[in-house]
């Protein structure tokens, strides 16, 4: 057996990890509100309706912030629908996703829930039908304090206090064709930099020039990026949107999904490779924000909100009728397998933390998510439920970089390595992380040599590993797959382990020190 060497050291970080980086999104499709979040007469909701079996899982998963309202919905979307009185509130045809929707959750009960939740808000403004007015009237809506007719409407719905939103999302893939009024990248950058300097001036930051800026919580903006890097546009779309914008905002934003295709040559590896395939992506977008960077001539450096980020597989036409209110839409029931890419992309998300410092996994609860809900019944937890849930409660302070001799192996994207890892060290908590994936068909054994962190004692092993890789949670079998302990290594010498991984397995390990 072939045994891979992993090295890493305290002194060689590759940055902080942003809490934010372990975010969430919740969009109006499908199940996601109405019957996810949203259920008013379910055994455990609460006065506002709001689910309370949903909730604490939501908080199992330790998730900090949440973008919402889209997603393609957002492109179509009337905020001003979504407040005030229910009775009074229209129902409309959701062009983005062919349903009907009752605007009975809107931006208020959002608030309410993240409230709840202790989750921050993520907000979206839509850049599709919507104008740099609608945008900066949200922004208003939700952070001046009161005395004008639309921060007075909020407190006519309830909120004394203005919600001091912080990240705005500006728009949507905008550079999709299937997006309500998809714009070309010189369109979108001129808007959308209309948009971010309107919606600052509403929240009370004063033009550049003069020099100061006296809002109490500058607005933190996302600029949309490519919706993934197969796009013809990319990454030319996102040199031309950051020359426009540079200056305005703060975060570039990413979407990618991954799929398992039966179809392809080899399906197995080319599913594989896409944690590797994603720092690829991640790395082209570093290096176009450096060159935009240093053209515009800016000191600042925009980070990238990778606020899309899952396995999507499931491409199967549309079961449910045209205009159906919450229908089952995108409810992708994750595999064993998928867990293993899951796995990896978070590794990857963790080994560019310098950069990606949101993340946003698509999405919460239904839709391409690691909750499942029935209507009116139990909550589950998905595959990836696990891997999310053990990495954001404990791969958090740095990411240090790894060197690894791992072997690798051909796919679609190029070559990919057969142990994909992230090593993370919490100064303050003394603890050092590890997560393995061991994309191989054997065992593997790995030494791993973590130095300069201290005397290490193992803390927690566990590993995720089945022989059917199509094996999955559903509501009969919803604790098929979860991870399983496994007696603690004994650290050689203080920072030497020696780890056997189950071929295609996924194993977390934790020290302290
Ligand atoms: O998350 C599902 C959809 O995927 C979103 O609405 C859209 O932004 C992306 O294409």
């Amino acid at each position: 057996m072939k045994r891979t060497k992993i090295f890493a050291d305290a002194n060689l970080v590759i940055g902080k990890v942003d809490p934010n980086l372990y975010g969430s999104f919740v969009e109006h499709l499908g199940r996601a509100v109405y019957e996810g979040i949203y259920e008013p007469g379910h055994p455990t909701a609460d006065e506002n309706g709001f689910r309370g079996d949903v909730a604490s899982l939501v908080k199992e998963l330790n998730v900090p912030i949440v973008r919402y309202p889209g997603g393609n919905f957002l492109s179509g979307y009337n905020w001003r629908d979504g407040i005030g009185p229910r009775e009074n509130r229209p129902t409309r045809l959701d062009l983005a996703w062919f349903s009907t929707e009752t605007n009975e959750f809107g931006t208020d009960e959002f608030m309410k829930w993240c409230h709840l939740t202790g989750i921050e808000p993520m907000m979206g403004v839509n850049m599709g039908t919507g104008s740099i007015k609608d945008a900066a009237e949200l922004v208003e809506y939700c952070n001046h304090a009161g005395g004008t007719t639309i921060s007075n409407l909020r407190r006519a719905n309830g909120a004394e206090e203005p919600y001091n939103v912080r990240y705005w999302c500006i728009g949507n893939e905008m550079d999709g064709a299937w997006q309500i009024g998809h714009l070309t990248a010189e369109e979108y950058g001129r808007k959308a930099l209309e948009a971010a300097k309107v919606m600052r001036w509403a929240n009370g930051e004063l033009k550049e020039e003069s020099g100061r800026n006296w809002a109490k919580s500058p607005l933190k903006l996302i600029v949309s990026g490519s919706s993934t890097h197969e796009m013809k546009t990319f990454p030319e779309w996102d040199r031309v949107v950051l020359e426009q914008t540079y200056k305005q905002v703060d975060y570039l934003s990413m979407h990618r999904y991954y799929m398992y295709d039966e179809d392809r040559e080899d399906p197995l590896e080319d599913f594989l490779g896409s944690a590797d395939d994603m720092n690829e992506y991640i790395g082209t977008l570093k290096a176009t924000i450096e060159y935009v960077r240093a053209k515009v001539r800016s000191q600042k450096r925009v980070k990238i909100s990778f606020d899309e980020w899952n396995i999507w597989s499931v491409t199967a036409p549309r079961r449910e009728p045209l205009w159906k209110r919450a229908p089952h839409l995108l409810e992708d029931v994750y595999t064993f397998r998928d867990m293993l890419v899951f796995a990896g992309l978070m590794n990857t998300l963790l080994n560019n933390c310098d950069t990606v410092t949101i993340g946003c996994l698509a999405q919460l609860v239904n839709v391409i998510a690691p909750i499942m809900t029935k209507k009116g019944g139990e909550a589950i937890r998905q595959t990836i439920f696990y891997p999310f849930k053990l990495l954001s409660n404990a791969a958090r302070g740095e990411t240090v970089r790894t060197f690894s001799d791992s072997a690798r192996f051909s796919n679609m994207y190029g070559y990919a390595r057969f142990i994909n890892e992230a090593v993370n060290h919490d100064r303050e908590k003394r603890t050092v992380c590890v997560s393995l994936c061991n994309y191989g068909q054997s065992e593997s054994e790995v030494e791993l040599e973590l130095r300069s962190f201290g005397t290490l004692k193992a803390t927690e092993y566990v590993e995720m590993k089945d022989t059917d890789l199509d094996a999955a949670n559903t509501f009969t079998t919803p604790d098929r797959i979860v991870p399983r302990r496994r007696d603690l290594p004994r650290v050689k010498d203080g920072s030497r382990v020696i780890l056997r991984l189950p071929a295609m397995s996924w194993s977390f390990v934790k020290f302290t020190y």
